[in-house]
């Protein structure tokens, strides 16, 4: 493994962002034990105070939001628009966590004996471990460490090798805004890195946002050396059902937007097309067309529809897998290739690719291909499309488009994701809501929202008995057995 981190701009990789000393096992125990002191201040620190520092971290990136976009955009290789829309998911946490300084952190519930007080509060873990992708490499960040902040943790990120300045900017933006210099520590690497920390002794929880088999190392080595709280927030298969009385304008419109914005790189992104057979040529033709016409460029040119993709390894990977879908029976109805842009030297871009004649067994419907490309499967009706939707291992997000309210209600209930949109793509989550998905997709998590909180505090439950005398809960309040009537 090398021992520099050197991130490039994935438009034009000669060009290095930055570079960074790879952490070694001696550096991560610092990080640790640094994050580890500085947390005990903290957490004497009170919730609305620690809820002010984050209200500043707000303010200070919306200050910088074109600075930063910027940087996202060259690290990342997100157009500009797409790279705001990054730095303003942080900006809406903040101000969303900040809020919950001043909010309820636990509930008050009646106790079964007279003269006796019951209620939860939240407690911080300790220091926790994030590791981070480099598709979100701002928003994630902040849905991860603003909670746990707020609850009173040390921690210590490490982000994608991909994008480390853009934590390292972001880690600066938290230490200016107030937060202690050695509470938030960031260590840079590779998966060597990432493992020290996991298995760290004093780390108390890992938090992790990536891929299904590194999300499952991960987890493995938690719990071997804990047990710890491991949250993961793994990958997607997401699928939009277009049912046949679909605003067929609307749907096309969220279906390049769900496939094709951020170069299909989310974990959200729309990679499952499953339409009626009756609307389906008509469909796909008029998506092709709008597709073709998507411009492939610098993602910092404003006129640039789609960036590349983040370097050559993803680029293989993505056409291997056209490739195979292709010969497992798989027609491009667009794209389905390598594309050469004049201006973006040695950059990695796909074109936007829609494959029709997909069978539901198929590989490319059912593995995450983290690249522009919609496999689209025919079906007959509602419950054939919800068969389909629900036939992968992973189960982040889903959409249903139809003017049928019954049927949207019903698809609701059915789909078996944690996020599902009706008449809206399979992207472009809000943080004031939970984030997560269900089965492969995580293990129950759910980032952002109000219980964005759970993974970075342990509850209390609190009895205050007042009467003064011993009260034997589910016996002094019960008749003695053979009394009752
Ligand atoms: C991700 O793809 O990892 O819902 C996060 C969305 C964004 C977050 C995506 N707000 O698409």
């Amino acid at each position: 493994m090398p021992n520099e981190v050197v991130s490039v701009n994935p438009a034009h990789p000669a060009e290095v962002v930055a570079r960074y000393p790879v952490a070694s096992t001696v550096d991560v125990d610092a990080a640790v034990t640094g994050a580890s002191l500085a947390q005990r201040a903290w957490a004497e620190v009170p919730i609305p105070a620690r809820a002010e520092v984050i209200a500043r971290v707000g303010d200070l990136l919306a200050e910088r939001k074109a600075e930063i976009s910027t940087l996202v955009s060259r690290e990342a290789g997100k157009v500009l628009a797409e790279a705001a829309g990054d730095v303003q998911e942080a900006i809406d946490m903040a101000a969303f966590v900040a809020g919950q300084g001043r909010g309820p952190f636990g509930e008050t519930v009646p106790c079964e004996m007279p003269d006796k007080l019951a209620f939860t509060t939240r407690h911080p873990v300790g220091v926790v471990a994030m590791i981070t992708p480099w598709n979100f490499p701002i928003a994630i960040p902040s849905w991860k460490t603003l909670p746990a902040l707020l609850a009173g943790n040390g921690m210590v990120l490490k982000p994608s090798e991909h994008a480390p300045a853009c934590c390292a900017a972001y880690a600066g933006v938290l230490r200016e805004a107030g937060v202690p210099a050695e509470l938030v520590q960031v260590v840079h690497g590779f998966a060597e890195a990432g493992a020290a920390l996991t298995v760290h002794p004093g780390v108390r929880a890992v938090s992790f946002t990536g891929s299904v088999p590194t999300g499952r190392v991960v987890a493995a080595a938690a719990m071997e050396h804990g047990p710890k709280l491991v949250s993961l927030e793994l990958g997607g298969k997401n699928a939009m059902v277009v049912l046949a009385d679909a605003d067929l304008d609307l749907v096309v419109d969220g279906a390049l937007f769900g496939a094709f914005g951020t170069s299909g790189q989310r974990c959200t992104s729309t990679s499952r097309l499953i339409v009626h057979r009756a609307i389906r040529d008509e469909l796909v033709a008029r998506v092709a067309a709008r597709a073709e016409k998507l411009v492939l460029g610098d993602p910092t040119d404003p006129a640039t529809d789609v960036g590349p993709v983040i370097d050559e390894r993803a680029l293989s990977r993505i056409d291997a897998m056209v490739r195979a879908a292709v010969d497992e029976g798989a027609r491009p109805a667009a794209g389905g290739r390598i594309v050469q842009v004049d201006s973006c030297d040695g950059a990695a871009f796909y074109a936007p690719t829609i494959l029709t004649d997909v069978r539901r067994d198929h590989r490319v419907a059912r593995e995450e291909v983290f690249g522009p490309v919609l496999a689209v499967i025919d079906v007959d009706g509602f419950d054939d499309a919800i068969d389909v939707v629900n036939d992968t291992e992973y189960g982040l997000s889903a959409a249903i488009y139809t003017r049928d309210v019954n049927l949207a209600m019903r698809a609701t209930q059915r789909i078996d994701t944690g996020i599902v949109y009706v008449n809206a793509p399979t992207i472009g989550a809000e943080i004031q809501l939970p984030f997560g998905g269900t089965k492969h997709t995580g293990n129950g998590y759910r980032e952002a929202g109000r219980r964005g909180l759970e993974q970075f505090s342990e509850t209390k439950t609190v009895y205050v008995d007042y009467s003064g005398r011993l009260q034997r809960a589910q016996i002094d309040n019960r008749p003695p057995i053979g009394s009752e009537p």
